[in-house]
């Protein structure tokens, strides 16, 4: 579970606050983060006390999109106890579990590390957990000035065709080979059928059930149509069955039977590139993709960085200062 060339990385940043923990011998901080499940784990000198290490899993699951952001807590002090205890909360979902661990690091090493940093750490350490490859993660970005919420503007909709979203990806400095790699991050996770239904019942707008999406395997459509009507906002259903909470390359397999569950996964079928690398990948050369994939992570966790005296840090993952 503990990640240890990483994190003493992450904490090198916070430098007080490790050497704080450890000549009290108080416990130091770990970012481990699931994908599904969000796990905060503290470190104590002795194997007895770590195994005293409570494992606090949440279900607190939307992330932002392009950003690749894990969901995460840090649950390793007793002071936290109330905060990891809240409910999910649906208009915070995900963010709401950055939050925490970011109140966690502001109160240790106040003003020093900034959201942006904690999403792409936690987005490579959720991958990590998830048993898919590692990255170094730069640190020292800066946090934007403008308010999170319209930020989605920029994410592409899971209704994008491949023009859309080479546009959306090109308009981000990232290739077509971006794409198709970093689209695999759909190994993991959930989605609300809500995303996707439009493909099984109304795919032009016509309500009925031969109004669907060409592209998807009509067994598939028939299966999903028993998971989702067409009003569902709800219900979650797994985006890569079986293995969604493993990071493999069983994401190429689903998308070259038309089992991608999104049109935007559909839609690397549609340019010789990205379904050359689909075919390619659903039959293996895993270590290839891994490789690939760190890249194109560190790729986008370049994208619109900002340094220096740019923005500021955030006290509060979701409000700017003031
Ligand atoms: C190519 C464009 C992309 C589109 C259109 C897209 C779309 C979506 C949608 C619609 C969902 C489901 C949200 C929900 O209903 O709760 C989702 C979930 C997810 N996406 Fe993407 N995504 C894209 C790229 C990416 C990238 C680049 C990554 C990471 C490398 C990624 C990782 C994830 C993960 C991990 C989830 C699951 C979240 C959860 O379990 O709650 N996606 N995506
Ligand atoms: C936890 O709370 C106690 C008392 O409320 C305080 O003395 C201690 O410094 C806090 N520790 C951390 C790591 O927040
Ligand atoms: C969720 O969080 C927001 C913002 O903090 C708050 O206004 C809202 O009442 C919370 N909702 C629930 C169900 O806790
Ligand atoms: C979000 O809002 C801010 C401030 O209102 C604005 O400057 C920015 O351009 C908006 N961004 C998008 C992507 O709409
Ligand atoms: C792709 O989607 C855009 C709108 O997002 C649309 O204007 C365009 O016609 C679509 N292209 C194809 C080939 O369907
Ligand atoms: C069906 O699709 C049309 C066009 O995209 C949309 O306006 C309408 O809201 C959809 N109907 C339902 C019930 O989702
Ligand atoms: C989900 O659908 C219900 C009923 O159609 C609606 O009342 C509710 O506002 C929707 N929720 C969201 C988050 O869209």
């Amino acid at each position: 579970m503990i990640i240890k060339g990483n994190i003493t990385r992450n904490l090198l940043l916070c430098s007080s606050y490790w050497m704080i923990s450890r000549s009290t011998g108080a416990r130091a901080l770990i970012f481990v983060v699931g994908l599904e499940k969000i796990y905060a784990v503290s470190t104590a000198r002795s194997k007895e006390a770590s195994k005293q290490t409570k494992f606090q899993a949440v279900n607190d699951g939307r992330r932002g999109r392009l950003g690749c952001d894990g969901s995460v807590l840090i649950d390793s002090t007793k002071n936290n106890t109330a905060e990891k205890d809240a409910p999910p909360n649906q208009t915070l979902r995900g963010f709401g579990a950055i939050e925490r661990i970011k109140r966690t690091i502001e109160h240790a090493c106040p003003n020093t590390v900034s959201c942006a940093d904690v999403l792409a750490i936690a987005a490579r350490d959720s991958v990590v957990m998830s048993k898919g490859p590692n990255w170094p993660v730069w640190l020292g970005r800066r946090d934007g000035r403008v308010s999170i919420a319209n930020e989605t503007k920029q994410l592409p909709p899971p209704t994008a065709n491949f023009t859309r979203l080479t546009q959306m990806f090109g308009a981000k400095g990232l290739s077509i080979k971006d794409l198709v790699v970093l689209s695999a991050g759909h190994t993991i996770g959930t989605s609300h059928c809500s995303a996707f239904s439009d493909r099984l019942y109304n795919f032009t707008g016509k309500v009925n059930l031969n109004d669907i999406d060409p592209l998807m395997d009509t067994q598939y459509i028939s299966r999903m149509r028993t998971r989702c009507s067409l009003t569902d906002n709800t219900t979650l259903v797994e985006m890569d069955p079986g293995s969604f909470k493993t990071f493999d390359t069983s994401y190429y397999k689903f998308v070259a039977k038309g089992r991608g569950l999104f049109h935007s996964d559909a839609s690397l079928l549609a340019n010789s590139f990205t379904k050359d690398y689909v075919f390619k990948h659903a039959n293996g050369f895993e270590s290839e993709f891994y490789q690939d994939f760190a890249d194109s992570m560190i790729s986008m966790g370049n994208v619109g960085v900002l340094t220096g005296n740019q923005g500021e840090i955030r006290k509060k993952c979701y409000i700017i200062n003031n």
